[in-house]
């Protein structure tokens, strides 16, 4: 599979996503994480944890399209961390997989700067064709916010993921350390790999 994390809108849970999800393939197949955001923050972590189990490299550029292609064989999957605000890097990435996440905090200011992001899909994507799924993440338990933002999203005819990523400390705490194996983003990769009818 090749996976970029995407939202044009900063904070939203890209890294953490892109982080968890090429972890948990690289135990299936050779995995390569991509930090295409000139930040630099999923090198940072895979540098802090040491041991990720998948290979990590920092392509913050347009060209990372050519890069992976010189790559091309050397990984069973791809996941590329995006930056926010690079639309350039962003159109690169989202050129050259088969599925975008887009994670989105279920909060009404986050929903409505969605725009930038799914504009820039339909200008993008249409080449490749990408599988395109919003991942609702940082949900807070016993609120309505992620039942409306289903509902919302869903009027627009965007694929919403089942699994959703709830708002706990072990996240924001879990950076720079190898993700656990399983829990939520386990079960978003489950749920992926089911829609590429992969089998593990
Ligand atoms: N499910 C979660 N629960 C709690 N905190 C989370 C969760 N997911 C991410 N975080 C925290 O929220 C903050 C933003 O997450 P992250 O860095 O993954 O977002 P990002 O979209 O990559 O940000 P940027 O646009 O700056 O690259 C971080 O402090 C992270 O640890
Ligand atoms: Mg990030």
């Amino acid at each position: 599979m090749r996976i970029a994390v995407v939202n044009l809108k900063g904070g939203v849970g890209k890294t953490t996503t892109a982080v968890h999800l090429a972890t948990g393939l690289a135990y299936i197949g050779a995995t390569l994480l991509v930090d295409a955001d000139p930040q630099g923050s999923a090198s940072r972590w895979a540098q802090l944890a040491e041991e990720l189990p998948c290979r990590t490299v920092t392509w913050p550029n347009a060209d990372l399209g050519k890069r992976l292609t010189e790559l091309q064989g050397t990984s069973e999957h791809v996941v590329i961390d995006t930056p926010p605000g690079h639309v350039d890097i962003v159109s690169a990435a989202v050129s050259t997989v088969d599925t975008v996440i887009i994670p989105v905090e279920p909060l009404a200011m986050d929903l409505d700067r969605l725009n930038p992001t799914i504009e820039l899909m339909a200008r993008v994507a249409a080449a490749n064709d990408p599988d395109v799924y919003v991942l609702l993440t940082r949900v807070r338990a016993r609120t309505r916010g992620s039942k409306s933002a289903r509902e919302l999203l869903e009027s627009l005819d965007l694929p919403v993921l089942q699994t959703e990523i709830p708002l706990l400390e072990a996240y924001g705490w879990g950076y720079g350390m190898v993700p656990p194996q399983g829990h939520r983003y386990g079960q978003l990769l489950d749920e992926l790999l089911a829609g590429k009818g992969i089998e593990v």
